[in-house]
């Protein structure tokens, strides 16, 4: 794992954007996976600015989301699609179509992970980028998620619910589950860039990059992939 310490949110998100940028420049019709939370919003920002400013293009770009809450869609302010238009996808010249996430209302939970994992065989992620939980989760894959597993839908922890209540208007409205991504298609990423700044990220991101390898840290599978990049500012890089 390639490691680069910054020293602030600000800087993280510079180099978040640089290495995203590199991506879209190399390849125009690129697969990025994307992410939600307020880690990437910097990031988002970057790249809103920058199309704005300089006209790179995102018309032929593919994008695939790593979760959304189960029974929330794009008529529900708290759901990821919500959070993608309104963070990201409004602002740049990006096709719609192109844009894929879980369908939170999908009748039939199966169904749904079956098309999103044939879905990710197609277009495999040219860049995975991801945040990291306080409990060491990627997407939702909570701890103790095998690493095998493939897009499902989970039961979502405690701490999980509480640190993302923050965004709802009441504890009682988070969703108890979520579709996400499992960690076995985030590791088939060409590669993965994930972000964690503030001190709140420090004992997450040790065990990340200097724990074992084990599903009780799901992040700590990410030591296993030949090109992952770590962006932390330097209070969440305090235990390094
Ligand atoms: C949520 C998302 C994750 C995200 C995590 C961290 O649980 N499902 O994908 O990485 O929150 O969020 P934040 O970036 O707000 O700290």
């Amino acid at each position: 794992m390639e490691i680069i310490i910054t020293n602030d949110y600000e800087e993280m998100s510079e180099k978040a954007f640089e290495i995203i940028l590199s991506v879209v420049k190399d390849n125009p019709q690129a697969v990025l996976g994307l992410a939600t939370g307020t880690t990437p919003l910097g990031l988002y920002n970057k790249m809103i600015a920058d199309h704005k400013l300089n006209g790179t293009s995102y018309k032929l770009i593919k994008t695939v989301n790593l979760d959304e809450y189960v029974g929330l869609d794009i008529n529900n302010k708290q759901s990821y699609v919500y959070f993608m238009r309104k963070n990201l996808f409004d602002e740049l010249d990006i096709d719609l179509k192109n844009t894929n996430i879980e369908n939170g209302k999908a009748d039939d939970a199966e169904a749904e992970c079956n098309r999103y994992n044939a879905l990710l065989k197609q277009m495999p992620q040219d860049i995975q980028l991801l945040g990291l939980g306080s409990n060491g989760h990627i997407a939702f894959n909570e701890p103790g998620t095998p690493f095998s597993t493939e897009t499902h839908v989970v039961q979502l922890a405690e701490s999980t619910i509480k640190d993302n209540s923050r965004l709802f208007e009441r504890i009682e409205d988070v969703p108890s589950s979520a579709y996400t991504m499992g960690p076995k298609n985030i590791m088939t990423a060409k590669k993965i860039l994930i972000l964690a700044s503030g001190a709140n990220k420090a004992q997450t991101v040790n065990s990340m990059v200097n724990g074992e390898i084990n599903e009780k840290c799901p992040a700590s599978i990410l030591q296993l992939h030949p090109d992952c990049v770590l962006i932390v500012d330097k209070e969440a890089a305090a235990l390094l």
